[in-house]
């Protein structure tokens, strides 16, 4: 009788590549390529998730103000920006849900309005877009744009980039070819000279063309050249007939770029006097850098190093601020997900119900202004400043801390406070974790540990002079224990015993000078004697 697996054709291949890859050390599962870390397959049957995601895009209904006003609740400032990404994004999604109604509008000829925001670190360009995708639900996919290299082979392709969002709407397609493609870091790709080293960077130009294809319109490949998994899936898809897209068509993802654009306004300032020739006003010498980068026109971009044709493919741009001492205190006060609430979870997390009082926000908001990176700064200061609260806190009994802006300012006295404030419960706190030690002790060991009033005491007291927990201290003090106690009991049947003074003063020497005494014990050398005979 023939072996049924040798007619199947397929299964013939997938053994040899099996083998193949298996001599290449490189494991594959066919048939599953996720069970193999791979991408999921292209054009999954929609699950709920995606179903539902194309419902919302169906009912698209927002308007521009709406959308503003949902990332007023958590982004601060950028108006200018709120108000170009609502625009963009209502114009996208409304051309989405008309094209998905009537499939012959793909067809036509569309201007897209991929974005380009502009402004310093940390002031919210990233997070406005998160908000974004997260309000709209569609796939969305980030790089940063230092990431890609012009071929692929060593960095990342840009069509990575693509594939990444097909598996941000896995593996739909049909979402996918909608959703929103978000590239940060792009001036880094600006062909320029580099200040120092003066070379001029010809990678950064392939990158561009590559991504001025994406941004346009391209097939863009669903299999990477270098994913060797991908290849060997393709070839199994053939040999089992099943037909699933190769590509996917670019041309109604949005793309929005960001970047800090470093030196941008250096660029657009001298232009801007060059044509003022003499007559610059006063005014325009004082002007703030957000202002220059709002006049920036594309001859600046290519001047930064961008190519022309790139450069068109982002028809919208916009800059944002930078943010003072107030904004950031408006960012701890008013977002809805500030940093401020994310430590007080955390405090919550340990039973510690915490507060900042208005002028230590004040101070924290002005530390980080101070750092110059933008709303960043402050969970560098918020971490420096409640660092030692953090670390010491969740181990005392406290359950309420209110800091204000002397509190912050000498985190030593404060805390020195808090502890003379709440030493008797701390006590009380660290007499429990020797009944907890004694708990664990005789559920791992089956032996009870009787602390005396005076042992606990010096336990304590060890725990406060040398700020180690008492478990530490337990467990080195009483690490041979069991040992220890299993050769006393062989000889006594105990499982009780005392711990007094004595025993945490000195425990090798107590528990060596049980062992020896049980052995030499009378009783024991006689039940010994009467086993034996
Ligand atoms: N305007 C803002 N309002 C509220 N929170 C902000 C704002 N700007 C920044 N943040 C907070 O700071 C974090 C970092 O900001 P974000 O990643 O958007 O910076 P960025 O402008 O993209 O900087 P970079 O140019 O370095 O990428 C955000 O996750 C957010 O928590
Ligand atoms: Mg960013």
């Amino acid at each position: 009788m023939t072996d049924e697996k040798q007619d199947v054709p397929g299964d013939d291949i997938s053994s040899s590549l099996q083998d193949m890859l298996k001599k290449a050390n490189i494991q594959f599962m066919f048939g599953n390529p996720q069970a193999a870390g791979g991408a999921p397959p292209p054009d999954k049957k929609p699950d709920d998730k995606s179903d539902e995601t194309l419902r919302r895009i169906r009912e698209f209904h927002l308007k521009p103000k709406e959308v503003r006003d949902y990332l007023d609740r958590f982004v601060i400032k950028q108006k200018e920006a709120k108000k170009v990404l609502s625009v963009a994004l209502c114009d996208h999604y409304n051309h989405v849900r008309r094209c998905i109604e009537d499939p012959t509008l793909r067809e036509q000829d569309y201007a897209k309005q991929n974005v380009i925001i502009m402004g310093p670190t940390g002031v919210g360009k990233t997070y406005l877009v998160r908000c974004l995708a997260r309000l709209i639900g569609v796939p969305f996919a980030r790089a940063d744009a230092t990431k890609f290299s012009e071929t692929g082979y060593v960095g990342y392709d840009v069509e990575d980039i693509v594939r990444d969002l097909v598996k941000m709407a896995d593996g739909n397609t049909e979402l996918a070819r909608y959703g929103i493609i978000y590239i940060d870091e792009i001036d880094k790709i600006a062909a320029r000279s580099s200040g120092t080293s003066g070379t001029r960077d010809v990678s950064g130009r392939g990158v561009q063309i590559n991504l001025l294809k994406l941004m346009e319109e391209t097939e863009a490949n669903l299999q990477s050249q270098t994913d060797l998994m991908g290849q060997v899936q393709a070839i199994m898809d053939m040999q089992q007939g099943n037909t699933r897209p190769r590509t996917i068509n670019t041309r109604h993802m949005l793309f929005i770029v960001s970047g800090a654009f470093d030196g941008l306004t250096d660029i657009i300032r001298r232009r801007i006097d060059r044509t003022a020739i003499g007559f610059r006003h006063e005014a325009d010498r004082e002007r703030p850098e957000l202002d220059y980068l709002m006049k920036a026109r594309a001859e600046d971009f290519i001047q930064f190093g961008f190519e022309p044709e790139f450069i068109g493919r982002l028809p919208i741009r916009v800059a944002c601020e930078g943010l003072d001492e107030h904004d950031l205190e408006d960012i701890l006060v008013k977002s809805e997900e500030s940093i401020l609430g994310q430590y007080i979870e955390d405090f919550k997390g340990y039973g510690i119900d915490f507060k900042m009082l208005p002028d230590a926000i004040r101070h924290i908001a002005s530390e980080a202004s101070k750092e110059k990176t933008g709303a960043r700064g402050l969970m560098t200061v918020l971490e420096r400043s409640l660092r030692e609260f953090k670390f010491e806190l969740p181990s005392t009994c406290v359950n309420h801390l209110e800091v204000n802006a002397d509190t912050i300012a000498d985190t030593p006295h404060a805390l020195s406070k808090i502890r003379k404030e709440n030493e008797v419960a701390h006590r009380a706190l660290l007499r429990d974790e020797v009944t907890a030690f004694k708990k664990r002790f005789q559920e791992e060991h089956g032996f009870e540990l009787q602390f005396t009033d005076e042992a606990i005491d010096i336990l304590v007291n060890l725990s406060l002079d040398t700020d180690k927990t008492i478990r530490a201290i337990c467990e080195q003090k009483f690490r041979d224990f069991h040992h220890g106690l299993k050769l006393v009991a062989s000889r006594t049947g105990d499982t009780v015993f005392e711990i007094n003074k004595q025993t945490v003063e000195d425990p090798d020497k107590e528990l060596s000078t049980w062992v020896v005494t049980h052995f030499r014990h009378p009783d024991a050398d006689k039940r010994e004697g009467q086993n034996r005979e």
